[in-house]
Formats: structure tokens, C-alpha cells, sequence
């Protein structure tokens, strides 16, 4: 009847962007990400009230951001047979709307919490397939460390775990980059992009390459081409998106200051690549032992208010 979840932020080193056309709203490109310990959200839900509820931080929240809750909860009632409301309490302990992916962890915890307060036994794909009803890079959350949805053209493939020999060794610096939520959500880039960018088609031809350099990197163990189908392919997502009408923009001044320090550092040694999801926030993919180096470097950008070092983070967790 209840149950609670935590789940982990995950960052894409091969991103996602844009949809298929109907109602299942399933991504039109793969993806391969890295779910982070350091940012997750708690989410409880009871199921017998006489209808849903959401509480996000402590604030009741009704509309659209119920509505995509639901989408999640009707799946586990026709799955489980129940028919009671569900009372859902959340808590994030990362950013919400700056681009730091609070959308993955928030529907992978509750997937998570909703399937197993009705008595589902879901882990693994079954529970990548309803967090991905509520976002689509929740259902990477669902699964931990590096996490892989197939492209799709692949039918028979499900999300699952990559296969990876250095997993633990790998590192996410985050640069914490100031002015608030964005103006643009994902979901709404995502239509603006491929409604209007002459270059979505061309970033839906260019990624599978992408994504199976990226696979074949993190299966051998070879750092360096990971991190560079890392940058490419967070530079095509994010051209693709500047590229439409109006222009849909989420790199501030201080992000493309971490993108140039990042270079510099490489030059000088330093294995670092650089990423940014549809936000201002920095990123960089790096082996444990140079996170360091680049934390203290981006740490004196002005503009970056704080920096955190992230390592792999799990599949959710029972409370
Ligand atoms: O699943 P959404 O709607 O939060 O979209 C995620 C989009 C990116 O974060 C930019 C890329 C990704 O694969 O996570």
C-alpha cells in the first residue's frame, strides 16, 4: 500500500532529443547515460485515497505536472489491478527546472515507489519502461551507473545497463551556474527543434554512429573516445537546437568560459570532456583522478557559483 524510492540524477553522455510522432512519446534517437550519487529525489506513495495527490518540496501541485504523474500511476494501476488515488510526496535534492535533469530522477523515483507500493516486483527494464512514461531520461535513472536506450530502430532492444569495464573510475564535474530555471523546458525545445531546426534531420542521421562509438568505448575500457563522442554529440544536440525558430539556447557565458578551460586543460594533460544537458550548468566527464584539476580550474570562472564532483550513482533504492 506504501512505499518510498530514492533515485539518482543520470546525465547523457549521448544525448536525447526530440520524440517519434504518437501518443507513447518515445524518444526518436538512443542514448547512453551516466546516473550520478550526488543529486536524487525521495518520493513516497500510498495508495487509498479517493484521488491523486502530488506534493513536491513541501508545495500540493496540480495541472500539468500531476498529469504527467499520472501517466506514470495509471500504467501501475492497469499492471498491478488497483483502482485507489495515490497520495505522492516528493522531495528533490537537486535543482529543479536548471537543466540538471530533476525530470530523470523525479519520475525514476516515482516509478519506482508507485510499483512497489502496489505490490510489483518492477527493477531493471520493466521499471525503465514506466519511468520513461513520465520523461524520457528517467528510464536511464531506472537502471543506474552507465544506462543505454537503444535507438529506435532497434525493436527487440530494451533499456538496460552498459556494458563497462571502468565505470567506477569515471567522474561528472558539475559547474553550478546561477540565473534560475531556464526559460525554455526540454520537452518544449525538444517540439520547438524538431518543428522548425533544418538540422534535426541531420542530428537523427548523424547519432547512432555516436552512440555506438560511445558503447564500444565504454565496453574496452577506452577513456578518451568515450569522452569525445561525449562532446560531439553534445555539440550536435545542442546545434540542432540553435538551429531553430526562434533560436532555443541554453549555454550562458560562463558555460562556453568551462567549455574553453576544459580545452585548455586537455592541452595540458588533463583527461576532461565537455557536456551540458538543455541548461547553463557545465559538465565534464572525467577519469576520478583528473575531476580534481578541472573543479579547481572551473571554480574560478566568474559566473560559476559553486562546483561538485559527482561519481556513478545506483539504481534506485528502497527506503
Ligand atoms: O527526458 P527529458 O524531457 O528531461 O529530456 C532530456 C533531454 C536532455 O537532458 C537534454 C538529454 C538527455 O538525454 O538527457
Amino acid at each position: 500500500m506504501e512505499a518510498a524510492a530514492r533515485a539518482y540524477v543520470n546525465l547523457a553522455l549521448i544525448k536525447y532529443w526530440g520524440k517519434l510522432p504518437g501518443a507513447a512519446r518515445l524518444p526518436a534517437v538512443g542514448s547512453l547515460s551516466l546516473t550520478i550519487d550526488a543529486l536524487y529525489t525521495e518520493t513516497r506513495v500510498r495508495f487509498g485515497a479517493a484521488a491523486d495527490s502530488l506534493s513536491i518540496d513541501g508545495v500540493s501541485v496540480a495541472g500539468e505536472a500531476l498529469a504527467r504523474a499520472q501517466r506514470v500511476l495509471h500504467e501501475v494501476r492497469r499492471l498491478s489491478g488497483r483502482a485507489e488515488g495515490a497520495t505522492i510526496t516528493s522531495r528533490n535534492f537537486v535543482p529543479a527546472g536548471e537543466g540538471l535533469a530533476s525530470s530523470a530522477s523525479a519520475f525514476a523515483a516515482l516509478a519506482a515507489a508507485s510499483a512497489w507500493a502496489a505490490g510489483l516486483d518492477a527493477e531493471g527494464p520493466a521499471l525503465a519502461r514506466l519511468a520513461r512514461l513520465g520523461s524520457g531520461s528517467a528510464a536511464r535513472s531506472a537502471l543506474g551507473g552507465l544506462a543505454y536506450i537503444p535507438g529506435p530502430g532497434d525493436d527487440a532492444a530494451q533499456p538496460a545497463a552498459a556494458p563497462s569495464t571502468f565505470v567506477s573510475r569515471l567522474r561528472m564535474v558539475i559547474g553550478g551556474v546561477g540565473g534560475g530555471p531556464k526559460d525554455v523546458s526540454s520537452a518544449d525545445g525538444m517540439v520547438r527543434t524538431q518543428a522548425t531546426s533544418p538540422y534535426f534531420g541531420a542530428w537523427v542521421e548523424s547519432h547512432p554512429a555516436d552512440l555506438a562509438a560511445a558503447l564500444r568505448a565504454a565496453e574496452e575500457g577506452d577513456f578518451t573516445s568515450l569522452g569525445e563522442a561525449t562532446e560531439r554529440s553534445f555539440w550536435r544536440m545542442h546545434a540542432s537546437a540553435l538551429a531553430a525558430a526562434p533560436a532555443v539556447v541554453y549555454l550562458r557565458g560562463p558555460s562556453l568560459e568551462a567549455f574553453y578551460a576544459l580545452r585548455a586543460l586537455r592541452a595540458e594533460g588533463v583527461q576532461g570532456y565537455f557536456t551540458a544537458d538543455a541548461g547553463a550548468h557545465p559538465l565534464a566527464l572525467c577519469l576520478a583522478e583528473h575531476a580534481p584539476a578541472v573543479a579547481a580550474r572551473w571554480a574560478e570562472i566568474p559566473g560559476i557559483t559553486h562546483v561538485k564532483i559527482a561519481g556513478p550513482g545506483p539504481a534506485p533504492a528502497r527506503l
